[in-house]
């Protein structure tokens, strides 16, 4: 059949990708409306408004450079000590945000993609900017679908240094050029490059840009 999609899955998983890596916010769950209430929250605390627009620069960005942008957008400014007590009780709020979290967040064909890859010897490894990561996946139940993860806790580069995505494919013992990264954000396309591996685009192409393939979730992939 002429299905364009199918035709660039088929180059995508064309033998030489050994390993497949995943961003988690956005990727294959739906957390990015918990993130965004729960700055809002504090926007608001911090007496201004933080729209949804705004919210789109800290996707893929580490908890404090979020806070940064937030500040930004809010004309404020904070030292050290304060930025810390700032960045605790946002996520304060964001855990608990998480406590409603079940299956249902998954994003379309997370669960059933990664178990396909799995399936067909592909192996799998998470690659996220949180430090929340081990808490999302435990709750959603897919733990046993990765063959390592690698979160926020083990990184000091964030995104769009290859630092996780390197590391990533280090621990599933793989070149970097055999292995897929699946991202939202532009940052995370970025780190994919840079670590020398395929990107696959999460998202529209004007928000990615250096992605060789775009997709609305791995619902479309299956
Ligand atoms: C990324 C999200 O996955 O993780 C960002 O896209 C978030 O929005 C970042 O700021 C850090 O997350 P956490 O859970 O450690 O605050
Ligand atoms: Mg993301």
């Amino acid at each position: 059949m002429n299905d364009p999609l199918r035709m660039k899955r088929n180059k995508l998983l064309d033998g030489t990708i050994l390993g497949a890596l995943f961003d988690l916010d956005g990727v294959l769950v739906d957390t990015a409306k918990y993130h965004y209430l729960a700055w809002k929250r504090l926007a608001e605390e911090l007496g201004f408004c933080f729209t949804e627009a705004d919210n789109e620069r800290l996707k893929g960005v580490s908890r404090l450079r979020s806070l940064e942008i937030l500040l930004e957008v809010g004309h404020r400014s904070m030292n050290g000590e304060e930025k810390a007590a700032a960045a605790e009780k946002k996520n304060a709020w964001y855990v608990e945000y998480l406590s409603t979290l079940d299956t249902g967040a998954l994003l379309p064909g997370s669960r059933e993609y990664l178990e396909q890859l799995r399936l067909g010897g592909i192996k799998t490894a998470l690659g996220s900017a949180s430090k929340n990561a081990p808490l999302i996946l435990e709750r959603l139940g897919i733990t046993p679908l990765f063959d390592a993860v690698i979160d926020g806790n083990l990184v000091s580069r964030a995104k769009p240094d290859p630092e996780v995505f390197l590391l990533g494919a280090e621990k599933l013992a793989l070149p970097p050029g055999s292995c897929v990264v699946f991202e939202d954000s532009a940052a995370g396309i970025e780190a994919a490059r840079a670590g020398g591996m395929r990107a696959i685009g999460v998202g529209r192409p004007e928000n990615l840009p250096g992605a060789e393939l775009y997709i609305n979730s791995l619902q479309d992939l299956l």
